[in-house]
């Protein structure tokens, strides 16, 4: 079994007190999307598709990526790439082999909360020393002709050519500042230049194109590519009739890569079923009021909401109310990590003990009663499941928009909560089918969901190759 597919064991009823039990019950109403509710996401997100298609600036970007047509396979070569917005920063040395192989070659790096938060261009500085470091473990480092890199930069950019665009705003804990409003390509080139390292950024490429790209090497049935990880995100073939708002020279092609930053997803409010503790989240957040989509489905913020329902029962008086009981750790902003909610749900013992070694090796939580442990389970179980659904309310979404018939069609995804979170996928799945009744019969082999591993490095390696094709044609 693959770890995209291990499930999660549901806990069975809490047996609390009166109280615990009350909170529990409305708790659950309060999380829960029904079929219902999932339906009116799923129109209101199609809605909103539409309207980005055809207005600039509109809260569902739907960013023209300008990468054109369709990937054979056969592409041959070798590129640079680079790979900044998950957890790493990694440069990538690809060989793409034909017949959908590659081969890749990369080094990570850590990117400090200080780089993270400080001036643009220290953190430029340190991307082109980890190229430049990069290249000379290679023996690439003497070459006549500058190497051509592929950029992965996963935040909203506002593209104006394959490797052109302005960064809209920061997301994901990154506030650096000297970046809203300027282009990342050309901050970075710069610092290539002034550190005499021998590389051109010749693509721009979001991780959802990317992987949408690596995945569609080796699948070329795909139509999307998603980002299921420490941020959220998804990237589709649209026709180029559907694309209202573009208004820049002809091409040729038919089709075109849309960026969706479905993140930002009913940032008005509108429809989503925003709870007390989400609000909390988003309020307390370095970019309150933005990315509301973003945080109800992401590795970054699952943790924290759940963080929120137990503080708000610990004020309560109704979890870890043990004298002694010490809830300094809990009690501290994103202490509680959306790992442990994956090592949480997939806790099938009858005691409970991964939940308890859970809370106390990480949290400091001890003498924590069998009740508590199974609160604690329940409360993840609810915020994992509604963020499998309501990402599963965004597939569907392109999937209708898109018209995909009973042939079916492949979705590449990345990302940490998708490849480690106990049911994800099954519990996409099962919102898949509510949303698509007609082919609820043979949902998993038409909605093809599957793991695009390395999007960012391939899927970028692929959108140089696609730029080279693109100015090769011009
Ligand atoms: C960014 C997207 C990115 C996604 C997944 C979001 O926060 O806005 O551009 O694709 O994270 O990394």
């Amino acid at each position: 079994m693959s770890k995209h597919t291990i499930e999660a064991n549901p806990v069975g009823p809490i047996n609390g007190s009166p109280e615990q039990n009350a909170y529990m019950e409305e708790l659950e109403r309060q999380l829960t999307v029904d079929t219902e509710k999932l339906i009116d996401i799923k129109n209101h997100f199609i809605t909103e598709m539409i309207k980005g298609l055809n207005k600039p600036n509109h809260t569902l970007a739907m960013i023209p990526s300008y990468v054109e047509g369709r990937l054979t396979g056969e592409e041959k070569g070798h590129y640079l790439a680079l790979d900044l917005g998950g957890t790493n920063l990694r440069v990538v040395l690809v060989t793409l082999e034909g017949q959908g192989k590659f081969k890749t070659i990369s080094t990570k790096a850590r990117v400090s909360d200080e780089l993270k938060s400080g001036p643009m261009r220290n953190l430029c500085d340190y991307i082109a020393d980890c190229i430049d470091t990069f290249l000379t473990e290679q023996n690439l480092g003497n070459v006549d002709e500058d190497l051509a890199l592929g950029f992965t930069f996963s935040f909203p950019v506002l593209q104006s050519k394959i490797n052109r665009g302005i960064l809209t705003t920061w997301t994901k804990g990154f506030n650096c500042s000297g970046a809203v409003g300027k282009d990342p390509v050309l901050l970075l080139q710069d610092a290539l230049l002034r550190k005499h390292v021998p590389v051109k950024i010749t693509a721009l490429v979001n991780d959802t194109v990317g992987t949408l790209l690596s995945n569609a090497y080796q699948k070329p049935n795909t139509l999307a590519g998603l980002i299921l990880g420490t941020g959220s995100n998804g990237a589709y073939i649209e026709k180029m009739s559907n694309i209202g708002k573009w208004e820049k020279e002809n091409t040729t092609a038919h089709e075109m890569v849309i960026n969706m930053e479905l993140g930002a997803f009913d940032n008005e409010r509108t429809i989503l079923p925003l709870t007390r503790f989400d609000n909390k989240l988003d309020r307390k957040s370095i970019n309150p009021h933005s990315q509301i989509f973003e945080k109800l489905i992401s590795g970054m913020y699952l943790g924290e909401i759940v963080r929120n329902v137990i503080t708000d029962m610990m004020d309560r008086n109704l979890l870890f109310t043990q004298p002694g009981q010490s809830t300094e750790a809990i009690s501290a902003h994103y202490q509680f990590e959306t790992s442990f909610m994956s090592s949480i749900e997939a806790d099938g013992s009858k005691d409970l003990s991964t939940v308890r070694e859970v809370l106390d090796t990480n949290l400091n939580l001890t003498n924590v009663t069998d009740v508590e442990l199974r609160i604690v389970k329940r409360i993840c179980e609810l915020v994992g499941t509604r963020a499998a659904r309501l990402a599963g309310a965004a597939i569907a979404s392109i999937a209708i928009h898109t018209k995909v018939d009973r042939q079916g069609a492949d979705f590449g995804i990345d990302g940490s909560l998708y490849e480690f979170y106990p049911s994800f996928e099954s519990r996409m799945y099962t919102a898949l089918a509510e949303l698509m009744p007609d082919y609820a019969d043979d949902i998993r082999n038409i909605i093809r969901l599957g793991l695009a591993r390395d999007g960012s490095g391939v899927g970028a390696a692929l959108t140089a190759c696609v730029a080279d094709r693109m100015f090769k044609t011009v």
